[in-house]
């Protein structure tokens, strides 16, 4: 199973709220595309926090794309259904727990996580080595955590293939650790020094 947790990088969260929000909720969708989502907690946890901060009729307007290559075929399942065991939901904030999520009546151990926020997320398999978008115009594209393990003509690719998917002026947001390759440093500019959100750059403008 994929590494991940709900709240992993609650920096990038705080990042993403900051900067790119107030842009995106001016628009008549907020369409992300969460890209190596694994089993659910990374879009869920994005889900969650937009939904703290927006109110109940703007979050109707997110849209948010999560795909993975998913080679065990279980997360379509997993993410649809949004049902963690307690292992897994333990560490998350306990008003957030309480807000989001509720134990299953007929098993207490396992926590489903709240409709409206379920309802924002929609999941394929997809493999973005095809480095075909699964569409195009994304607010914003987070990818974390997965191109450490793509070689690095392969990880330039994929940046291309994301600054051809986002709208112009969206927002790509990667781990703090990946660094942005310099064959790709034209089509997207930092939004804050020393922090892994970009802008994409309209090329030829
Ligand atoms: C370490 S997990 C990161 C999960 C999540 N983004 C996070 O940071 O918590 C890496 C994920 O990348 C996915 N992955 C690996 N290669 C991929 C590919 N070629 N296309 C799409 N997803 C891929 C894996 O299946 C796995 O779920």
């Amino acid at each position: 199973m994929a590494f991940t947790y709900f709240f992993r990088d609650m920096q990038t969260l705080e990042l993403i709220r900051e900067h790119a929000m107030p842009e995106l909720k001016g628009r008549k969708f907020i369409d992300i595309w969460d890209a190596g989502c694994a089993m659910g907690p990374e879009p869920y946890s994005l889900a969650i926090m937009l939904r703290e901060s927006m109110g109940r009729f703007m979050f109707r307007n997110v849209r948010l794309f999560a795909t993975d290559i998913d080679s065990s075929n279980l997360f379509e399942k997993i993410i649809a259904d949004g049902v963690y065991p307690f292992e897994q939901v333990r560490r998350i904030p306990g008003e957030i727990l309480g807000k989001y999520f509720e134990p299953l009546p007929d098993d207490p151990q396992s926590y489903v996580i709240r409709e409206d926020v379920r309802a924002c997320i929609h999941y394929q398999q997809h493999d973005l080595l095809t480095l075909d978008p699964i569409r195009k115009s994304f607010g914003l594209i987070v990818c974390k955590n997965v191109l450490l393990h793509f070689q690095h003509n392969e990880r330039v690719r994929v940046y291309e293939m994301f600054h051809d998917a986002l709208s112009d002026g969206g927002f790509l947001v990667n781990e703090q650790t990946q660094v942005l390759p310099d064959e790709v440093s034209h089509l997207f500019s930092p939004v804050v020094p020393n922090a892994r959100i970009y802008r994409k750059t309209v090329v030829g403008s």
